[in-house]
């Protein structure tokens, strides 16, 4: 099952192992790639993952989670991120890119946000966005899916998780507004419209989501499964889903602790979903599938200490698969 084939608009998948996006924080302070990116996303290609989402990459300087993030603010970014998808698509993968405006949670002076209220620290307040900020960032957003189509990016995915900008629209606990952005989902259906107005329709469209807050007032994932019934017939395919990063909370994670909330979405919105969270081997997420918490299953921190997991461990599910010819000396 974890290496059957999957099909999301005109993207084929040859398994369903998904390398989660990860900052590395790696790049200059002006958002351009690196040897590091590419050589990073090119070795896990190499280590056959059905798909790779790169790391959150900004929208704009100003929404930056770091002074090093990735950027796609401007098209002297391009090149850069076309180098990146060229190189992943040589080796035989898919590659899609998470773009965010990381709003209070920003590394600048000037953060903003949908209400002037802070995520940790008092001297962290941002600033409320007037309805002109909120068109401005809808045309970020619309600018940088543009920028990803010409990089030749595969799938695109909105990040709507973490207590970033959008999630801090989605959350009752960051979003006090009293005009019409106090429901944050007028927010998301103009940022999926202008997307989608660039991104091709025949291009997956994802969305990753923080499906429960772990504090009273949160979100849960029955609220975001009905703000994803609101959104999805604007053209959202995937729902990649995680949790918290809003509020400081006490989350208590042990292996496929999301799992459950995958289950709630795919099962509520009727829509393909991405499940995971410390996945610690392949037969786990084999089983999650086969329960229907998910279809695809989303790999991070093992990744990061081994590119190779999954050439290197199909055969735990008895699945031949094609080993790089290069290793294969290594093959065990
Ligand atoms: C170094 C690092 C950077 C991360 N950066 C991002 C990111 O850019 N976007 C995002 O949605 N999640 C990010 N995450 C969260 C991961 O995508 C993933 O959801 C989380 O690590 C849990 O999965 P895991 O237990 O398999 O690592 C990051 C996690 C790590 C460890």
């Amino acid at each position: 099952m974890l290496f059957d084939s999957f099909l999301v608009k005109n993207l084929k998948l040859d398994n369903r192992t998904v390398m989660a996006p990860m900052c590395m924080y790696e790049s200059d302070e002006n958002g351009l790639v690196n040897d590091f990116h590419v050589i990073h996303y090119a070795t896990r290609a190499i280590g056959g993952v059905g798909l790779i989402i790169q790391e959150a990459t900004a929208i704009d300087p100003d929404g930056r989670i770091s002074v090093n993030d990735l950027g796609i603010w401007n098209d002297d970014h391009i090149d850069g991120l076309k180098m990146i998808v060229d190189t992943v698509h040589r080796y035989h993968c898919p590659i899609g890119i998470q773009i965010n405006h990381a709003g209070r949670k920003a590394r600048v002076e000037h953060k903003i946000a949908p209400s002037a209220i802070a995520f940790n620290d008092e001297k962290d307040l941002p600033v409320a966005m007037t309805e002109d900020m909120i068109e401005r960032m809808v045309y970020q957003f619309r600018e940088a899916a543009g920028r990803a189509h010409e990089a030749g990016y595969d799938l695109l995915e909105l990040h709507a998780a973490h207590g970033y900008l959008l999630f801090q629209f989605l959350s009752p606990l960051s979003n006090k507004r009293d005009d019409q952005y106090k429901d944050g989902v007028i927010v998301l259906k103009k940022v999926i419209k202008a997307v989608r107005d660039v991104w091709p329709q025949d291009k997956a469209l994802a969305i990753r989501v923080s499906a429960y807050e772990y504090v009273e007032g949160g979100i849960t994932p029955e609220m975001i499964a009905k703000v994803l019934n609101e959104v999805k017939d604007l053209g959202i395919d995937l729902v990649d889903v995680s949790s918290g990063g809003n509020v400081i909370a006490n989350i208590k994670a042990y292996p496929g602790y999301q799992l459950e909330f995958a289950k709630t979405i795919k099962k509520m919105t009727g829509l393909p979903v991405i499940g995971g969270g410390m996945i610690e081997d392949l037969r786990q997420a084999e089983q999650a599938i086969k329960d229907k918490s998910c279809d695809l299953v989303f790999y991070g921190r093992l990744l990061l200490r081994n590119p190779y997991y999954v050439i290197n461990h199909a055969k735990d599910l008895n699945v031949e698969i094609n080993y790089p010819k290069p290793y294969k000396r290594g093959q065990k």
